[in-house]
């Protein structure tokens, strides 16, 4: 089987990456990467032992001519996680997220119907549906409400992604998918931005009042979930992914300091998130059912696991935490 990955150098493309290369001996993949602040080769050392059933290619999937140049390689199943993904940074610019979020997906759309390409997956989130009280959970008909640029654009690539179902009949899935975490996650997120500050020993911003609640799930799992969904489901259908592991932001942080044996005085509350939403719990009963997919790392397995890599990768983090990160984290933490 041939893949044409997108976004395959941050941090849940690498995971899917190697996650693909490692369990299935037939699957060869091209990553098309922007290696934008947030890509990053060196995710992907581990792949260089499957040799040539890994190939990567540096552009943008706005870039409509080296888009149609790889899809007329026909590959059997386009996987589009390539995206701007931070909400914060939505919130200071959203140009770069409707470009790339929005354009990037129909570039890619219009070359798989151009080429005929039989599957295409674009990995959406469950940021779509806007916010939750405190009780229920997102099902796959719940309507779309999202309430950051960032949420807003990848609604607008799941519409997208419906349409060219519909008009064109390709044979389009979307993924939602609840928190990820995991080893490689770029340190801007909430669990790697707390777990590498406690390391150094610096304040955790934690927003508002720190009981907004995310629905956590670690990356290996999303990753068996997309790739059921890639090679098992009907075309044209929508299928939420999460793990049920609901959390207020203020427990993950505790339980962090706590693993690091680090003082709770390091928590630093600050001023909240605009528009931030304030539960999300996602129900994945569809995919269990149609698929037989079931999340296997509980939360506390996932989390030791995940702090015991940032302790063991300290260079990975610290390499990353200079020059442009450091503007960034001055410009949107300075004056909170
Ligand atoms: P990430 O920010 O870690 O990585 C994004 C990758 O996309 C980077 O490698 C970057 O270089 C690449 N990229 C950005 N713009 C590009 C462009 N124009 N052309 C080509 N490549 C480009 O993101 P992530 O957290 O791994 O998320 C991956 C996907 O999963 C996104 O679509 C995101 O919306 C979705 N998602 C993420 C989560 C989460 O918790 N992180 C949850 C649900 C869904
Ligand atoms: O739910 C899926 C989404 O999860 C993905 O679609 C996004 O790409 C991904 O970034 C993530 O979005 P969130 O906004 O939920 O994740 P983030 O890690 O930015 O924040 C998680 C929670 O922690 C949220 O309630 C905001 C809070 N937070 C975050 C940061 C960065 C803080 O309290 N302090 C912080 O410094």
């Amino acid at each position: 089987m041939k893949l044409l990955v997108t976004g395959g150098c941050g941090f849940i493309g690498s995971n899917f990456v190697l996650y693909m290369l490692e369990t299935h001996p037939e699957v060869s993949l091209v990553n098309l990467d922007l290696l934008t602040y947030a890509g990053n080769l060196e995710n992907l050392q581990d792949a260089l032992p499957y040799g040539e059933r890994h190939r990567f290619v540096r552009g943008d999937i706005t870039d409509r001519k080296l888009v149609y140049d790889l899809i007329s390689e026909k590959p059997d199943v386009v996987v589009n996680f390539a995206a701007e993904t931070h909400v914060d940074r939505s919130i200071m610019d959203s140009f770069a997220f409707v470009n790339t979020n929005v354009l990037g997906t129909q570039v890619l759309l219009e070359a798989c119907k151009e080429f005929g390409v039989e599957r295409f997956v674009q990995i959406s989130t469950d940021e779509v549906y806007g916010s939750l009280g405190p009780e229920g959970a997102f099902t796959e008909s719940h309507p779309l409400a999202p309430n950051s640029p960032y949420a807003a654009s990848k609604a607008a690539a799941d519409l997208l992604c419906r349409s060219y179902h519909k008009t064109y009949g390709l044979d389009v899935l979307v993924t939602r998918c609840s928190n990820n975490y995991g080893p490689l996650q770029f340190p801007e997120k909430l669990m790697p931005l707390m777990i590498t500050n406690a390391l150094q020993d610096k304040e955790l911003p934690v927003y508002g009042d720190g009981m907004n609640v995310r629905d956590w799930i670690h990356v290996t799992d999303h990753c068996r979930a997309v790739d059921l969904v890639l090679r098992k489901s009907r075309g044209g259908e929508i299928y939420n992914i999460g793990s049920s592991s609901e959390y207020p932001n203020l427990h993950v942080v505790r339980y962090i300091l706590q693993r690091l044996s680090k003082p709770e005085s390091l928590i630093r509350f600050v001023q909240d998130r605009p528009g931030h939403d304030r539960r999300y719990a996602m129900d994945a009963s569809k995919l269990r059912r149609e698929l037989g997919w079931e999340p296997v790392t509980t939360f506390e397995e996932g989390m030791n696991q995940t702090i015991s890599w940032y302790i063991e990768h300290e260079m990975w983090w610290q390499r990353i935490k200079t020059g442009e990160y450091l503007t960034y984290y001055e410009k949107w933490y300075g004056n909170r």
